[in-house]
Formats: C-alpha cells, sequence, structure tokens
C-alpha cells in the first residue's frame, strides 16, 4: 500500500514539475517573439499589437491586422498562424516570413497570441 501511496505522489510530482517547465519554456519562447515582432512587424501592425503602427496609415486598401481584438482572417490556430505567416497575403501589404526561422516563427506567432484580449 505504502508503495502505491509513493508511487502516485511521484507521478503527482512529476507532473507539477512538468508544467513549470512547460510554463517557464512558453514564457521564454514569449520574450524571444517579442524581440523578433519589435524588429519586424511592430512598423506596421504597431508597438500594442492593434494594427496601428507608423507605417499603417500609409497602406493603401487592407490594413494590418489588430491582434488585440477581433478575428484572425485566415484562421487562428498556431499552425494556421504558422502557414499565414510564412506565406505572407498576396495581393496586400504583409509578406511573407519565411526568411525568418522556424523556430523565430513560432516564437514570434506565440507572442502575438499572448496580445489577444
Ligand atoms: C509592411 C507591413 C507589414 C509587416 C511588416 C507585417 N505585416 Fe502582418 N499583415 C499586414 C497586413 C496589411 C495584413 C492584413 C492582410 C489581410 O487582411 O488580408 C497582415 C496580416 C497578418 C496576419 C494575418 C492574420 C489573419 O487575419 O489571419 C498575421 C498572422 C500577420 N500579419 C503577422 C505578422 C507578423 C508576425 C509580422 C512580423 C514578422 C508581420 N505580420 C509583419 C502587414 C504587415
Amino acid at each position: 500500500m505504502k508503495l502505491h501511496y509513493n508511487f502516485y505522489l511521484s507521478l503527482a510530482l512529476i507532473f507539477s514539475l512538468s508544467l513549470n517547465v512547460f510554463a517557464e519554456d512558453l514564457k521564454l519562447q514569449i520574450e524571444s517573439g517579442k524581440k523578433i515582432y519589435r524588429e519586424n512587424c511592430i512598423a506596421c501592425h504597431g508597438d500594442k499589437g492593434d494594427g496601428r503602427g507608423p507605417a499603417a496609415v500609409a497602406i493603401p486598401g487592407t490594413k494590418p491586422r489588430n491582434f488585440i481584438e477581433g478575428k484572425y482572417k485566415y484562421g487562428e490556430t498556431s499552425k494556421e498562424i504558422f502557414k499565414t505567416l510564412t506565406e505572407g497575403v498576396p495581393g496586400t501589404a504583409m509578406p511573407p516570413w519565411a526568411s525568418l526561422s522556424e523556430k523565430d516563427r513560432w516564437a514570434v506567432i506565440a507572442y502575438i497570441k499572448s496580445l489577444k484580449k
């Protein structure tokens, strides 16, 4: 009996420790994504991610996405955003970002998702 108790106790401990590791990983990923965002996306999508960057006023037609509120047009799962980011949106000012490493693309996606209200 005692053995079982210890076994479940260790499972619970390992489980909560790995949750902490995941939370820490996500925090680091979001921090790195923020840096990539500030270097590449801020001019159009804005400092706060509201789609009102300094370049946005000069963009004719389709305006940059507001990441804080409203719906994404091309899907909101990380996988769908990855596709949009990699291919860009032809016919709009949104360029393809295949030039960023995959790791950087996932990081910037984690960051823009963290902006959503
Ligand atoms: C030169 C301006 C410009 C830059 C720089 C830019 N974007 Fe965009 N982005 C746009 C525009 C305009 C749209 C709107 C396209 C549409 O609605 O069809 C857009 C749309 C998007 C979407 C689509 C969201 C949806 O509705 O599905 C994502 C995701 C996105 N941008 C992410 C980024 C990220 C991340 C960066 C930086 C790595 C970035 N963009 C840099 C102009 C820009």
